[in-house]
C-alpha cells in the first residue's frame, strides 16, 4: 500500500516532487494526506490543485505538544497512514507520534548532518565559510535532526555564492534525492 503522510510547513516543492514522482511512477506510493502547521503556507494550495486531503492545524489552540500530535495521530490512523514523510515541517515531532510511527519517520534536512542542524541551515553553512555543504535525508528520533542517517548528497559552495543561489542548488538535489531513497525505502520496508 504505502500509505504517506507528507508534514510541510512552508513551499512545498519538495511535496511537489514527492507527487511528480509518484504520477511518473517512479515511486511506488500513495500521499493520503498533508499535515500542515501554517494554514498559510503555499503547500495547502499545492494540495488543493491535486485533490489531496490535508490536516492544516495551529499549535496554540492546542494545550500542548501531546494534544496535536493527538489530533494528527487519529487522521493518520483514519486515512491508514504506514510513513511520515516530513518535507520542511519545522516542528519536533514528540513521543505521541514517534511511538506509534517507530522507524517509519523521515526527514530531509539542507545540511550534511551533523553539521547544522536545526533552522536555517543554509544561513548557517555560508555564515560558517564552509567549501561544500548538502542534503540529508535521516530517519526521526527524538532530537532535532539527529536520528541515523539514509542518504547524504554534497553541494560545492561558491565563493560568490548568495542564500538564494545555495538554496536552489540544494533544492535541485532535495528533488531528486528524496523521492528516490523514498523509493528504495519503502520498497524494502513495506
Ligand atoms: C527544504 O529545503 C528542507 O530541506 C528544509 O526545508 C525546506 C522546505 O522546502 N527542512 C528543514 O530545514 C528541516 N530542518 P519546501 O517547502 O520547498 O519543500
Amino acid at each position: 500500500m504505502n500509505n504517506i503522510a507528507v508534514f510541510a510547513s512552508g513551499s512545498g516543492s519538495n511535496f511537489q516532487a514527492i507527487l511528480d514522482a509518484i504520477k511518473s511512477q517512479k515511486l511506488e506510493a500513495n500521499i493520503k494526506l498533508l499535515v500542515c502547521d501554517k494554514p498559510s503556507a503555499y503547500v495547502l494550495e499545492r494540495a488543493r490543485n491535486e485533490n489531496i486531503p490535508q490536516f492544516v492545524f495551529h499549535a496554540k489552540e492546542y494545550a500542548s505538544k501531546q494534544e496535536y500530535e493527538r489530533a494528527i495521530l487519529s487522521q493518520l490512523r483514519e486515512y491508514e497512514i504506514e510513513w511520515i514523510i516530513l518535507a520542511g515541517y519545522m516542528r519536533l515531532i514528540g513521543p505521541t507520534l514517534l511511538k506509534e510511527f517507530e522507524g517509519k519517520i523521515v526527514n530531509i534536512h539542507p545540511s550534511l548532518l551533523p553539521v547544522f542542524p536545526g533552522k536555517d541551515a543554509i544561513g548557517q553553512a555560508l555564515e560558517a565559510g564552509v567549501e561544500k555543504s548538502g542534503v540529508t535525508i535521516h530517519f526521526v528520533d527524538e532530537g532535532m535532526d539527529t536520528g541515523p542517517v539514509i542518504a547524504q548528497r554534497e553541494v560545492q559552495i561558491d565563493p560568490n555564492e548568495t542564500k538564494a543561489s545555495l538554496q536552489i542548488k540544494i533544492h535541485q538535489i532535495e528533488h531528486e534525492l528524496y523521492p528516490a531513497t523514498l523509493q528504495n525505502l519503502l520498497q524494502r520496508r513495506s
